[in-house]
């Protein structure tokens, strides 16, 4: 009975550009809830970080995130639900992060979007945490439209797509190895910075040089747009150990400084010969590490050099938001796709 109705109010979407959906993060260690009318207007994004509580371990610890979630999640959905001045039977339907992500937490965000959904007889919408990603970009831009190039580059994932449509998105390259995020992270925790890394890094970063050969990178863009990151990553911490091991004083900053000019600068060229290979005009920045000021200004660099243009949103929608989640369902949903019945489960992996 529910399932057919859901299924009923979700072909509805489709001619309904205001629809009001409600979103529920809970990948990793942010617990979120959002209310998002018509894919790109924010009525309310409330975000529940654990930081402070994985500070002490160096980093997420997956038990504890998937317990903390349990904690938090009602609360955050009601306080979503009243920012936005809406109430549950207002909304158009459930969205919920399914994957990729840690299994743990995410089975916390879709048992409660199913039971939720349930509750008030609304369609639940599966969406994938990457994809949500770069939908970030439709809620900064509210003009924005495919095609465009996008760079994904999170704790999880680096990846560059060619957005074709709002439900075609085609691999053109990414990391063979560790995520940009990831090697951000392990490079602040060999550095003793604490936890999240990324931020800590680009803070270092802006007080030293990039003087440091830390690693011997292959030369040029690779013919299959890849990057790797596990040998930059390992080259620091060899760096790192060695000078301890002499009793010889590491230079925090610089080596902050020389990491994110490697990390960076090669990704950035291997960017550009994606846009230029797909033929589009703009590059769109997604993830938590699209908010480094030096990623999107080596960006900005290439683009002024080979003629696209790069935008990226706000930070609050570049780390893991459930806004994202909101907006990306809302355009799976006008398109036929997404709906999920109550037998959905979370995926650590999906490929793309
Ligand atoms: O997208 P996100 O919030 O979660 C995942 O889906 O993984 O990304 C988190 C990642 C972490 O690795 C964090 O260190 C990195 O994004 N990050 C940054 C910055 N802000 C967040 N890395 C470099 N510079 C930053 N300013
Ligand atoms: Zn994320």
């Amino acid at each position: 009975m529910y399932e057919e109705n859901a299924k009923i109010q979700f072909d509805e979407l489709k001619n309904k550009p205001d629809a009001l959906i409600l979103g529920i993060e809970s990948s990793c260690d942010e617990t979120a809830a959002a209310v998002v009318r018509g894919g790109r207007e924010v009525l309310s994004n409330v975000i529940a970080s654990q930081i402070e509580i994985h500070r002490r371990f160096g980093g997420v610890v997956p038990e504890v995130a998937s317990r903390n979630h349990t904690l938090a999640l009602p609360n955050i959905i009601d306080q979503a639900l009243k920012e936005a001045g809406v109430t549950a039977s207002d909304l158009d339907g459930v969205a919920v992060t399914f994957g990729a992500g840690l299994i743990g937490a995410l089975l916390v965000g879709v048992s409660a979007a199913k039971a939720y959904a349930y509750a008030i007889n609304k369609p639940l919408i599966a969406v994938n945490h990457i994809e949500a990603h770069v939908s970030a970009n439709f809620i900064a831009d509210k003009t924005l439209e495919p095609p465009f190039c996008a760079l994904v580059a999170s704790g999880g994932h680096t990846l560059l797509l060619d957005i074709k449509g709002y439900n075609e998105f085609e691999k053109l390259g990414g990391t063979l190895d560790d995520a940009l995020g990831e090697a951000f992270d392990k490079v602040a925790r060999v550095l003793s910075l604490p936890y999240p890394g990324g931020p800590n890094v680009e803070k270092l970063a802006k007080e030293g040089k990039p003087n440091i050969k830390l690693y011997k990178h292959p030369k040029g863009v690779r013919q299959d747009l890849s990057v790797s990151y596990s040998g930059l990553k390992t080259a620091v911490v060899n760096y790192v150990h060695t000078l301890e091991q002499r009793g010889e004083p590491v230079p925090v900053a610089d080596v902050c400084a020389s990491f994110t000019s490697e990390a960076v600068g090669l990704l950035a060229k291997t960017a550009a010969e994606c846009v230029r290979r797909s033929g589009r005009s703009l590059l769109a920045l997604a993830g938590g590490v699209a908010s480094n000021g030096d990623l999107r200004a080596a960006l900005k660099a290439e683009g002024a050099a080979n003629g696209f243009s790069v935008c990226y949103p706000p930070h609050v929608l570049c780390t893991d938001n459930a806004a994202m989640v909101a907006s990306r369902a809302y355009f799976t949903a006008r398109e036929g796709k997404g709906l999920a019945g109550l037998d959905l489960n979370a995926k650590s992996h999906i490929a793309f």
